[in-house]
């Protein structure tokens, strides 16, 4: 049998081109004739003429991006393969695929048409080896957008050392999480010291994480001072500014909206939504590429993007914002005295305390800091006045103690922010003369930790996990408690008393505990309240049961 039938069709194609093809065709083995080969191949590949190597993997899986109908997986091989993720809702059973027959070191396959809040188990490998998964290779897709749920988010700032405390920290906040899942992490910058290089994000970040929690939970990173390598790019012959670090190559952020938020068209910056918790991620540290211009000024890109973001966002249950570079801080950093630290409290906060942004959290001191409910202090530390910039003096601890009910927004009372500086994942330094700032109810600068964030519909608690797995602070937050409610209902109707606020419940009138009770009260009027366990927050039902 001759190799090709020549048709009449081809009798055009000259003669001698058809004789190279067929001498290429002897000489060349024909997958090397496909498209696959890369235009660079590297040394493996050159050895295997037929077959591809087995890859090894060694960055990963980790999660990206993440919406409620979509996830991106990312992974890295040492040597080019295919990529191809299986997956199912049921372990064992991965009876759907997602794949890239490109030949990468670098993976991403994204999953789409999941279904929101659903758990997908997952491996991921080349076309025919599976390079990991097992029970453990598992994610949930985020709520819809608005939704309220029981949703914890992770917050690990300042953290990629490749040192004990790293670690400490690491398994004291996953032995916090236990067994319950939790719906993202978020970075504050400084994922990967001394430079931010790929080569030192191996070790000092995708290692450390690979195990507990990059495989399981996507991540929303922020980048720091060391991600860029601590250089301040001059925006000047130099288009892309930082753009080629490894942290924009390394992961892939939201920017076109698709998980919530305005979209940002830059990976500096973006914003997504958990639920009902409203999130920006911003960049405190580069320039932009086409000015000067830093976040702190509020005439650059992103300022102008935070402020079409938290105007079309206004309706969320809960707004945050986080980034590296805080305002009040006397940790290993002095907010008195530091030029990027002053002009953040004094030009850019401002923007945000006008969109009554309910929570601002940062890293860069290596220490743990947290403020009151405050407002409007912008100046030093000295200018500080309690009474006048705290909008609520409890310490919010929810605890039973003194003076420690939860900061309560309502429609009318909407002001305030609290301000975390959350910086000792993986660092701790000495803190500053001033220490701890005024402006701060807890500081802590001699233990490690990472934090968490649990919200729960109109209830808001953030936890501080110190390295000894001893929630050493903790604060609540609850928006639209403390309810009066009037009900008229006819004679041998029940009616059915639910409280505005989550939490325990004690109920006048009702042996009852639950957080909805049902009641038939006699003709007439009878007044029914729910209480918390600490008095806190109370809610007076008036129901009038009339004969007719
Ligand atoms: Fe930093």
């Amino acid at each position: 049998m001759p190799l090709f039938t020549v048709s009449a069709t081809y009798e055009l194609i000259n003669i001698k081109w058809l004789r190279i093809i067929l001498f290429l065709s002897v000489l060349m083995p024909l997958d090397c004739l496909a498209q696959e080969v890369p235009t660079t191949p590297a040394p493996r590949v050159m050895r295997y003429r037929n077959k591809l190597p087995h890859p090894g993997l060694l960055r990963g899986p980790y999660l990206q991006a993440a919406t409620s109908t979509s996830m991106l997986i990312r992974w890295r091989t040492d040597a080019l393969s295919r990529s191809r993720v299986r997956y199912g809702t049921t372990a064992g059973n991965l009876d759907k695929m997602s794949s890239d027959s490109a030949l990468v070191l670098d993976h991403q396959v994204k999953l789409t048409g999941l279904l929101p809040r659903t758990k997908y188990y997952y491996s991921i490998g080349a076309f025919t080896d599976t390079l990991q998964g097992d029970e453990n290779n598992y994610f949930m897709t985020l709520p819809v957008p608005g939704e309220e749920g029981k949703y914890r988010i992770g917050i690990f700032g300042d953290c990629g050392t490749n040192n004990v405390q790293q670690r400490t920290v690491r398994d004291q906040f996953v032995k916090y999480l236990g067994n319950n899942y939790m719906d993202s992490w978020i970075l504050l910058g400084d994922n990967s010291y001394e430079n931010g290089t790929d080569a030192q994000y191996q070790p000092n970040f995708f290692n450390v994480y690979k195990d507990n929690l990059l495989k399981k939970y996507p991540l929303f990173p922020a980048p720091g001072n060391h991600d860029y390598g601590n250089i301040d790019f001059p925006y000047v012959n130099v288009p892309n500014r930082g753009y080629d670090i490894a942290y924009y190559q390394n992961f892939s952020m939201p920017i076109a909206g698709e998980s919530g938020g305005v979209p940002s068209n830059n990976p500096a910056f973006y914003s997504f939504d958990i639920g009902n918790i409203h999130f920006l991620s911003l960049d405190s540290y580069g320039r932009e590429s086409k000015s000067a211009y830093k976040m702190y000024d509020t005439l650059s890109e992103q300022a102008q993007w935070v402020k079409r973001d938290l105007e079309a966002n206004k309706n969320k249950g809960w707004v945050v914002a986080y980034w590296h570079h805080p305002p009040y801080t006397m940790g290993t950093h002095d907010s008195d005295k530091e030029a990027d630290l002053i002009k953040i409290r004094t030009d850019f906060i401002r923007i945000l305390e006008r969109y009554k942004v309910d929570l601002i959290i940062c890293g860069h001191s290596h220490v743990y800091e947290r403020s009151k409910l405050m407002q409007g202090h912008f100046g030093p530390e000295a200018t500080f006045n309690a009474k006048e910039h705290n909008l609520n003096q409890s310490t919010a601890l929810y605890n039973g103690t003194d003076n420690a009910c939860p900061y309560i927004k309502d429609a009318k009372n909407d002001a305030g922010t609290v301000y975390v500086v959350t910086g000792s994942a993986g660092k701790l330094g000495t803190p500053k003369a001033t220490y701890p700032h005024d402006a701060m109810f807890y500081s802590n600068a001699t233990m490690g930790g990472a934090s968490m964030l649990e919200v729960e519909g109109n209830r808001l608690d953030f936890k501080w996990i110190a390295a000894d797995g001893v929630i050493r602070d903790q604060f609540t937050m609850m928006k639209e408690v403390n309810k009066k409610t009037k009900i008229k209902v006819k004679r041998g109707k029940p009616v059915t008393l639910t409280a505005s606020f989550n939490g325990k419940y004690s109920w006048t009138n009702s042996p009852q505990t639950s957080k909805s009770i049902q009641v038939s009260p006699p003709v007439g009027t009878t007044t029914y309240t729910v209480k918390d366990q600490y008095n806190c927050v109370r809610d007076v039902f008036e129901v009038k049961v009339t004969r007719f």
